[in-house]
């Protein structure tokens, strides 16, 4: 075991502080351009992770990503032949998902000329999907138009081609609708902006179809040149799946790694996935993702993130309080060093700890003997302090018997992370934590 630690952490005190820190990273290369999900992981920095660990593991490994996002760690994990399961709670993450790990389309089978011609020759004006405040979100012609495009696809016959298209439509509607693209909430623009704009959501999406097109061809050539393709489908497993990682993990396997960046609180108070979704899922065919996905979701803009790890509130506090203060000397102090009627309005953060250790809970039990897990994991502030997600988290794997041998810090160059909330001040350093089973 000391040789097998050691050797852990030789191969990573070795790295570059210019690697760990992304400098000269593109996010937007190849696959990983598709769609700007937020706070995603900056693949130049996981791909030397990923490289070196992989000779730490068994042949043919299995890699778990219970909080998957965009996908960033299995589009990078791919060009190493990892098997792969992954699944996140926001339906759009999971299309995303599907999207970037394929199977990909020939070159012939990108039919955009059809596309392009049914939306041009489309005269209707009838507006295709209808949800409260939709007037607010989007201008009249833009509706027209997003319409038209809604029924171009939805006319497609491949299902995977629709869905390469989806995700296209989904940037077009972000850019398109009137929320304020500097935020992850929904934020209106101002009047004058809203009526000074001049937005043509079909040129956009013909750019951006167009662009992911090429930029799905490169990656698929990447693929292919390492020897993971047959017929456009990676030739090793890959299941992504809708799921609640605090309630179960929806896969069988048994996995030698785990390479996740977990959310850094619940969502309202840090990032807001499920807002940031909500206007594009509303204009997408849901079914077209999985059969698992339901308009319930979106009943309201903050459907998602009410789900999400930390959404909501636990009628016991009491009993989470025991549990996690048992596990967390760390959490503890912090939340102790509160007076009792503050302590109240920070009680979000134990609910966030108890579904994250819930989820941990769950992976764990897919996880093999020896299995490596690989956490991105930054601090954040809760009321108006500095709160230590990586010694909370270091803390609570330590209670299922996980160790961490490599704790290795970088500074934010451009992850896209909120820049005007209380998390701010402590989200330009994050920590890449290697423990061990
Ligand atoms: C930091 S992001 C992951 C980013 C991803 N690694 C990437 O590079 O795109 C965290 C993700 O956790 C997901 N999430 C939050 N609560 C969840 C839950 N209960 N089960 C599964 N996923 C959840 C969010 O929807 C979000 O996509």
């Amino acid at each position: 075991m000391a040789q097998v630690v050691q050797e852990i952490i030789d191969c990573f005190n070795n790295f570059n502080s210019d690697v760990l820190n992304g400098i000269n990273h593109n996010r937007r290369d190849f696959a990983h351009s598709l769609f700007q999900y937020p706070a995603m992981m900056v693949p130049s920095v996981q791909e030397p992770i990923l490289k070196a660990i992989l000779n730490l593991l068994p042949s043919d490994p299995w890699l778990i990503d219970p909080y998957m996002g965009s996908a960033t760690s299995f589009v990078t994990a791919m060009k190493y032949g990892f098997n792969m399961y992954g699944q996140d709670i926001n339906p759009l993450s999971l299309l995303i998902g599907q999207v970037k790990t394929g199977p990909y389309l020939q070159d012939s089978e990108y039919r955009l000329g059809e596309v392009y011609n049914r939306i041009k020759q489309d005269t209707k004006s009838k507006i295709e999907v209808s949800f409260s405040n939709i007037d607010k979100w989007f201008e009249h012609d833009v509706q027209i138009e997003l319409s038209k495009i809604k029924r171009s696809i939805s006319l497609e016959k491949k299902r995977h081609f629709r869905k390469f298209l989806w995700v296209a439509f989904a940037e077009t509607i972000r850019l398109s609708s009137n929320d304020r693209t500097s935020t992850f909430k929904l934020h209106i623009r101002s009047k004058e902006e809203i009526e000074y704009r001049k937005i043509s959501p079909i040129k956009l999406f013909l750019e951006i179809s167009n662009r992911n097109m090429r930029d799905l061809s490169k990656y698929k050539i990447v693929l292919d040149d390492c020897g993971w393709l047959k017929k456009g489908k990676y030739t090793n497993n890959v299941t992504l799946r809708l799921g609640d990682s605090a309630k179960k993990i929806r896969s069988r396997a048994k996995f030698d790694l785990l390479f996740t960046s977990p959310p850094y609180g619940d969502n309202n108070t840090t990032v807001t996935y499920g807002q940031y979704s909500y206007l594009p899922l509303q204009w997408i065919n849901l079914n077209d993702i999985d059969s698992a996905v339901s308009q319930d979701c979106l009943k309201t803009t903050h459907e998602i993130d009410r789900r999400s790890l930390g959404g909501r509130a636990y009628r016991d506090v009491s009993n989470i309080k025991e549990r996690l203060f048992f596990v967390s000397r760390e959490l503890k102090n912090f939340y102790c060093s509160f007076s009792l009627e503050k302590q109240k309005k920070i009680n979000k953060i134990l609910y966030f700890f108890n579904d994250l250790d819930r989820s941990i809970k769950n992976v764990v039990h897919s996880l093999n003997e020896d299995a490596f897990l690989i956490f991105t994991i930054g601090n954040r502030h809760g009321g108006g302090k500095e709160l230590y997600n990586t010694l909370i988290l270091k803390e609570i794997l330590e209670a299922y018997g996980i160790k961490l041998m490599v704790d290795l810090k970088r500074d934010i160059q451009g992850k896209r992370m909120p820049s005007r909330n209380n998390i701010s001040n402590t989200m330009k350093r994050e920590n890449v934590l290697i423990f061990r089973r």
